[in-house]
């Protein structure tokens, strides 16, 4: 069984997508830990519900990213996990937390990117006037929101949105492909060749939301 440790800042519902999707397609791996850099983080609650060991290692008690980031990767590694998944973790990682877990942390980043690195990526599409949107998950190199592209999901962006209304369309979409990224890694199905993902065998690592438009 592979061991997978997710990281959360928040409501954590990709974490509650990746634990569901586990347990009901049977993966050979287990999540032994979700860890938080808050307290409140909502995503703890469903992750003792559903007897996994939560941690927190709360940022605001370490004095820099380094020290921070020594602490987390220490309450990481006492479950030894394959891999490490980001789930709505929001905190910046130095580049030495990034290269010991090289080529086994994934995240998840609500752009396609490389478009709209960083925050309020919804809005950032809004503000471009982009017809398509969406999420890609990603490996996690130094350079933030890079690294190579496991899966994308496109969605539409539609007259009238507004940010609130696009993020909803664009997470349900990572409910889909994160899970399912997820599972080609536990699988043992992806390998890096410089900046793409190959998975074998192939299978689509992209999702079109199914929204009916005119002229398909
Ligand atoms: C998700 O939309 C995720 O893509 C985004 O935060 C949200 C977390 O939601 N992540 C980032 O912006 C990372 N920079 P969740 O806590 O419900 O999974």
């Amino acid at each position: 069984m592979k061991k997978i440790v997710i990281l959360i800042s928040g409501r954590g519902t990709n974490m509650e997508a990746v634990v569901r999707a586990a347990a009901r397609e049977g993966w050979p791996a287990e999540v032994r830990a979700v860890v938080s850099n808050r307290p409140d983080a909502a995503g703890l609650g469903f992750a003792a519900a559903n007897d996994i060991e939560t941690a927190v290692v709360d940022h605001r008690q370490y004095a820099d990213r380094a020290a921070f980031d020594r602490a987390l990767a220490a309450a990481i590694d006492q479950f030894a996990p394959d891999l490490v998944v980001l789930a709505g973790f929001m905190r910046v990682l130095t580049d030495g937390f990034v290269n010991h877990y090289a080529g086994r942390m994934l995240n998840i980043h609500p752009s396609l990117l490389p478009c709209f690195p960083g925050l309020r990526t919804h809005q950032q599409a809004l503000d471009a006037g982009v017809r398509v949107h969406g999420a890609s998950v990603h490996f996690v190199t130094p350079t933030l929101d890079h690294g190579p592209v496991v899966a994308q999901a496109a969605v539409p962006v539609m007259a009238g949105d507004d940010a609130a209304a696009l993020a909803k369309r664009v997470l349900a979409a990572e409910h889909v492909i994160y899970p399912r990224a997820v599972r080609w890694f536990v699988e043992g199905r992806l390998a890096i060749d410089g900046e793409r993902v190959v998975l074998t065998p192939p299978e689509p690592q992209w999702l079109f939301a199914d929204i009916a438009g005119e002229g398909v």
